[in-house]
């Protein structure tokens, strides 16, 4: 007889591992970059409709697809489909992008561990404010220390996944995403406190339309899918741990809407500090390694237990939450190799860190020994995150969608939505509108976008 797949433990359970995936890098790393590059206020706004009316039902549809095929995410296209070779191909590119994914993911990871070893030993107090942003360079294109830290940080992430759905994944979001809530809101008090930071709100409050281009319409949809860990398996794989019972509006809208929350509460943390420093709040993805380390040694001149302090919980905050993403990455490919090729769990993660931490360390290395080696002008680092957010990314979340648009029969959709009949499902014509029209379209043109602007 198979074994009992694992599942979530209930309602908080899965909107706290879900929530864990979504909120990562991107909430803190890549959201207040974006924001400040397109236009601040303005690109905000589009990013809380996107993520209301077209992530969210491709966030749904993907739950829909997990829970429904109750499998991993490779075999959930196929099962559900039964068996067509197009979706059986289609398949495994939910088990590619999060594979490719995970590799680069870690080595950020790995930088965010140095920075935060650096502030622990008070690293941004000893260095002269000027030459702090000067120290990311050097650190990232050594040969050895960030190849290690990536590898320490894929191995403590494949180390709670080796823990199993319920002990392991579901135990950590629990204690870890609080504890990120906790020190995101500490970090904002302490940045919109400091002088000169209101230029920064401001920044975030008051639109300014004019940057309001295509571009901005098409990075915003983007970042939100990113966000929400769309379109790389995640979702449908942790869609399968989700009970028969679960309403699913409810936890993908809880998701959504913690995943949305952070990201702005992430704005507002690191924008007034990068305004108050007098820094260009466009400087782009150097701005948490280089921008805010910057304002912790400005600060810490007058106050250096107070500014040494916020580093070290700063650096802390991005470790849970990348620690977080990352595991849902690796359990994507460790739920398929249990399943299809019938490994151990011990074993898939193994496997999944052997992978993951070698393609990781070429990236790694790619900003420093491997620097020559180039396509199309891009290192192997900028050329996986190039090519899995700008299509791998969207060519799955529209798999998904035009799935359960149009290839799954309206009744099971509707069956699955609400559950069998016993939860209202007054809005599902809606939420099916959104799914067969508004998100295909939507995804077409930020593809479009991409490549003709
Ligand atoms: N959503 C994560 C973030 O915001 C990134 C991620 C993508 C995680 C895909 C898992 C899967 O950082």
């Amino acid at each position: 007889m198979a074994k009992k797949r694992e599942k979530f433990g209930g309602r908080l359970a899965v909107i706290l591992a879900m929530a864990g995936s979504a909120i990562g890098l991107g909430n803190i790393w890549r959201f207040p970059y974006m924001a400040g590059e397109h236009g601040g206020a303005a690109f905000v706004i589009v990013y809380i409709f996107a993520t209301l009316l077209i992530s969210l039902p491709v966030f749904l549809a993907e739950v829909m697809i997990g829970r429904r095929s109750h499998t991993n995410a490779r075999d959930a296209f196929a099962r559900l489909s039964r068996q067509h070779p197009f979706w059986k191909a289609a398949g495994y590119l939910t088990i590619l992008i999060p594979t490719l994914i995970a590799s680069y993911y870690s080595v950020i990871g790995g930088w965010s561990v140095e920075y935060f070893i650096k502030a622990c030993s008070l690293s941004f107090l000893h260095t002269p404010a000027d030459e702090i942003s000067g120290l990311f360079g050097p650190f990232v294109s050594s040969a050895w220390t960030p190849v290690v830290l990536h590898l320490f940080f894929m191995g403590i992430c494949v180390g709670v996944v080796a823990g199993g759905v319920k002990s392991g994944i579901e135990k950590f979001s629990k204690v870890s995403l609080p504890v990120l809530f906790v020190l995101v809101v500490v970090i904002l008090a302490y940045s919109v406190s400091l002088p000169g930071a209101r230029q920064g709100v401001q920044y975030l409050l008051h639109p300014d339309w004019s940057e309001l281009t295509p571009r901005t319409f098409a990075y915003a949809m983007g970042q939100s899918f990113y966000s929400l860990s769309l379109g790389m398996g995640a979702i449908i794989t942790y869609g399968s741990y989700v009970s028969k019972k679960e309403n699913i509006l409810v936890t993908s809208t809880g998701t959504a809407v913690s995943d949305l929350l952070f990201a702005i509460l992430a704005g507002f943390a690191i924008m007034p500090a990068v305004f108050a420093a007098g820094i260009e709040p466009g400087a782009g993805p150097g701005l948490i390694f280089q921008s805010v380390p910057y304002v912790f040694a400005r600060m810490g001149a007058t106050l250096p237990v107070l500014s040494s302090v916020m580093a070290i919980l700063f650096f802390l905050t991005i470790i849970v939450a990348a620690m977080t993403s990352l595991i849902s990455l690796v359990e994507v490919g460790v739920s398929f190799l249990m399943e299809r090729k019938g490994l151990t769990r011990g074993r898939a993660c193994w496997v999944v860190f052997a992978v993951c931490g070698g393609l990781g360390t070429l990236c790694s290395l790619s900003f420093g020994p491997l620097a020559g080696v180039t396509v199309g002008g891009m290192s192997l680092f900028d050329l996986l995150d190039w090519i899995c957010s700008n299509i791998l990314l969207l060519v799955m979340a529209l798999l998904a969608v035009a799935f359960v648009g149009w290839v799954l029969p309206r009744r099971v959709v509707r069956d699955e939505f609400t559950n069998g009949g016993t939860v209202n499902g007054r809005i599902f014509p809606v939420v099916l509108f959104l799914i067969k029209w508004v998100a295909p379209v939507a995804v077409l043109i930020i593809f479009c976008t991409n490549f003709i602007l």
